[in-house]
């Protein structure tokens, strides 16, 4: 598809409910409706991270392909990496819908799906029919009903364990009543422990060491900041992912829209999910994996959060209001970042803004 029909396809879209217009999207990616882009490798935007090369730092994150139906497709988009899920050990329906809205007004999305998803068996049916090289990893969740969601993770980790670029285990939707709940310290060390030991049993059985990452909320106090960076350096973990959405609802201009429950994203949630990230990478040091999202929308404002702190960028939200060109146009953005900024390589521009943001309050 060209970039100058965009606008038209949008405001087609925009008419019909948010969750159709999404289905219709998967669709049209499966059928090849959007023929991939072909952009020159830029050796200034390959990073490695926790053992693996990305092409470019910019990846698809989880929600937007849960089932695991599209990855190739977002990867000949541009994208340099792709994370699919969450997906939890059975199959779920989540919330009743409506479930999806977007803020037009404000460039932000909310939505309160509840973690809908086929569960892991047809998932990981979709997962091994991939011949791609790229880079894709596996959102893992817990089952609504689960009676021990830490054994859920698990189950996760065992059942993906050959097919997954990297896990990311995901506590912080606030769309399943107390998921959150486990990034409280006792509950983190507990999960991370069980986790990881996961892995290394698995690292054993097929000679390979799948990194774990573990994505956070934006909606943290600055002692809860602390427990987490605690915990997560007493661990083994791989990497961190800031963040998922939030409960907020400050500085929205549709107002109405903004009453929905749910979590928001996109535009809204860009700097609250900087400052989280940049407070984070403070609390790290340099050496851990951090990826940011929340919020970003353009070539500069994945710059801004390597700026940050982050090694890696994700978004999903900005793809609702610019489209599948997107990833491509932001790739190319970062080489002309590159350019003007003489830069090596695109990493050397990170925790440059480390303070501005990390000063700021939540
Ligand atoms: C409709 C929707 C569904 C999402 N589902 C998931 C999910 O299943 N698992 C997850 O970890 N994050 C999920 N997210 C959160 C995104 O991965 C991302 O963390 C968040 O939207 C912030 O990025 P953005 O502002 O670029 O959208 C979802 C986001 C949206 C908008």
């Amino acid at each position: 598809m060209r970039d100058a029909l965009w606008p038209l396809i949008r405001a087609g879209l925009f008419r019909i409910d948010p969750e159709t217009a999404h289905g219709l999207s998967i669709q049209g990616l499966k059928t090849g409706l959007m023929p991939g882009v072909s952009i020159p490798a830029d050796p200034r935007l390959a990073v490695t991270v926790a053992g693996l090369k990305f092409p470019n730092p910019l990846g698809l994150a989880a929600g937007y392909d849960k089932n695991a139906e599209v990855p190739e497709a977002m990867l000949k988009l541009g994208f340099g990496f792709v994370e699919i899920g969450s997906v939890t050990p059975k199959a779920q329906e989540g919330n009743p819908r409506p479930r999806l809205y977007r803020l037009i007004a404000d460039e932000g999305v909310i939505n309160r799906f509840g973690f809908n998803n086929q569960g892991h068996a047809p998932v990981l049916a979709s997962l091994r029919q991939i011949t791609s090289k790229g880079i894709i990893g596996v959102n893992i969740g817990a089952n609504k009903d689960a009676a021990d969601r830490v054994a859920d993770y698990v189950a996760g980790i065992r059942a993906f364990y050959n097919v997954a670029a990297y896990f990311t285990a995901n506590v912080s939707s606030p769309n399943t009543p107390g998921l959150r709940d486990l990034q409280a310290r006792d509950s983190l060390r507990e999960l991370l422990a069980a986790i990881l030991a996961a892995r290394d049993e698995q690292a054993l059985k097929y000679g390979r060491k799948v990194p774990v990452f573990l994505k956070i909320a934006p909606d943290l106090s600055e002692e809860g900041l602390d427990d987490i960076a605690a915990e997560v350096l007493a661990s083994m973990l791989d990497g961190l992912i800031v963040s998922n959405t939030t409960l907020s609802r400050d500085g929205l201009r549709d107002v109405e829209t903004a009453k929905q429950a749910g979590g928001l994203s996109g535009k809204p949630l860009f700097a609250k999910s900087t400052v989280v990230l940049a407070k984070m990478r403070r609390r790290l040091g340099p050496d851990l994996p951090i990826i940011g999202v929340g919020g970003v929308d353009s070539a500069e404002s994945a710059a801004e959060k390597i700026r940050a702190g982050a090694d890696l960028v994700q978004l999903y939200s900005a793809m609702v209001y610019e489209g599948p060109g997107l990833p491509a146009r932001i790739v190319k953005g970062l080489s002309e970042i590159c350019d003007r900024e003489r830069l090596a390589l695109i990493h050397d521009i990170r925790d440059s803004r480390l303070d501005y943001w990390a000063d700021r309050n939540i």
